[in-house]
């Protein structure tokens, strides 16, 4: 099969790990006899840099013509200390979401048997946690309209705002998750504050009749926070809108215990998105320290989810938990074993899919 694919290394660690998955994904393509060609784009602060917009149009057409986009991370302090900055990485992301139209963002945990004991939680607590977010990715207080400020500049609004349609294709998604898995689905609102939670919460339980096999659960984001480091077991499939989306997936990338692990992917149309959950890391950037195994899980997740590809999926996963067994990982995990560069890492693991 012929494969192109869309590279947006973006800013930090971003162009490093993206080098990573692309010598595995060449080393599945040679192994699986898949033809696979990569078109570089920028995005995020070093696109900022290259050509003053954190997402050019040069790049959304690579995106788009492309079958996949594989994606590091974005984000520069040198953006985040100055909040009257006119442009920002951020933006970048946040158009190409939704200009791209990726309404869905998918963002398992689960446990890695030999990094189990790194999570912060209780060993008995996290054992074979496996639950998995879908967050509304393209509306809610990100994108509402009206923001900004009073003329005086004392006052600042946001806007929350969901239709009906958009909950409805988000919650879909999730239902249907949830009946190839476990049949659990648990519903994430403030509907006993706010109006849009409200709205969820009345959309998802109109839809649960048409899923008679999965049990729904209603549940406010604050129990939610806590109850996911508290019974993280408990949960299977969660849908939830942008915000809330945003600050529980990064709560929930903790609990395994190897955020430099955790991989995405951005669906709703038919380009598809993947990219680690971790964030541009810019202390290490250049380095060649940083842990690639986020995007490579990454790219696992593209051919399984754009592809549909499972065995290539698995060719990766098994030899990423390989690399684990054997302690081919970068320092942050190394646990005063041999620390491996990002570079030999993925050099291991493309070796490793041939071999
Ligand atoms: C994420 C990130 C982004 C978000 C930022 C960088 C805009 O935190 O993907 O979760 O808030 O969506
Ligand atoms: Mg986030």
């Amino acid at each position: 099969m012929e494969m192109n694919i869309a590279l947006l290394p973006g800013d930090g660690i971003g162009p490093e790990v993206i080098a990573q998955a692309v010598k595995v994904v060449k080393a599945v393509g040679q192994k699986f006899g898949h033809e696979i060609s990569f078109k570089e784009g920028v995005v995020g602060a070093a696109a900022i840099d290259a050509t003053g917009d954190p997402y050019p149009d040069a790049t959304h057409e690579i995106c788009a013509a492309a079958d996949a986009v594989l994606f590091g991370a974005i984000g520069d302090p040198k953006y985040d200390n100055d909040p009257k900055a006119k442009v920002r990485p951020e933006q970048g992301l946040l158009r190409m979401r939704q200009k791209l139209g990726l309404f869905a963002n998918v963002r398992p945990t689960f446990t890695f048997p030999s990094l189990v004991h790194k999570s912060p939680l209780k060993l008995e607590r996290v054992e074979g946690v496996d639950f998995v977010f879908f967050r509304e990715l393209t509306g809610g207080v990100y994108f509402g309209e009206p923001r900004g400020r009073n003329e005086q500049g004392t006052k600042a609004f946001d806007t929350n705002v969901y239709s009906k349609e958009e909950i409805v294709r988000l919650a879909r998604m999730g239902f249907e998750a949830a009946q190839k898995r476990r049949k659990v689905l648990t519903c994430v609102d403030k509907a006993n504050v706010m109006a849009t939670s409200r709205l969820w919460r009345e959309t998802v339980q109109e839809l649960a009749a048409e899923y008679p096999d999965v049990k729904v659960e209603y549940e406010f984001v604050d129990a939610v926070a806590m109850r996911l480091i508290q019974w993280p077991k408990a949960y299977d499939v969660l849908i939830t809108e942008n915000l809330f989306g945003d600050i529980l997936t990064d709560e929930a990338s903790v609990i395994s215990g190897s955020m430099g692990l955790m991989p995405s992917a951005s669906l709703g149309s038919n380009v598809k998105l993947f990219e680690p959950i971790h964030g541009s890391y810019p202390q290490a950037a250049g380095k060649d320290i940083a842990n690639p195994l986020a995007t490579v899980l990454s790219a696992a997740m593209m051919f399984e989810y754009a592809f549909d590809m499972k065995e290539e999926a698995k060719a990766i996963s098994d030899v990423v938990n390989l690399s684990l067994a054997e302690g081919v990982v970068t320092e942050d995990i190394a646990e005063g074993g041999k620390a491996y560069k990002t570079s030999e890492v993925g050099d291991w693991l493309a070796a490793k899919i041939l071999g």
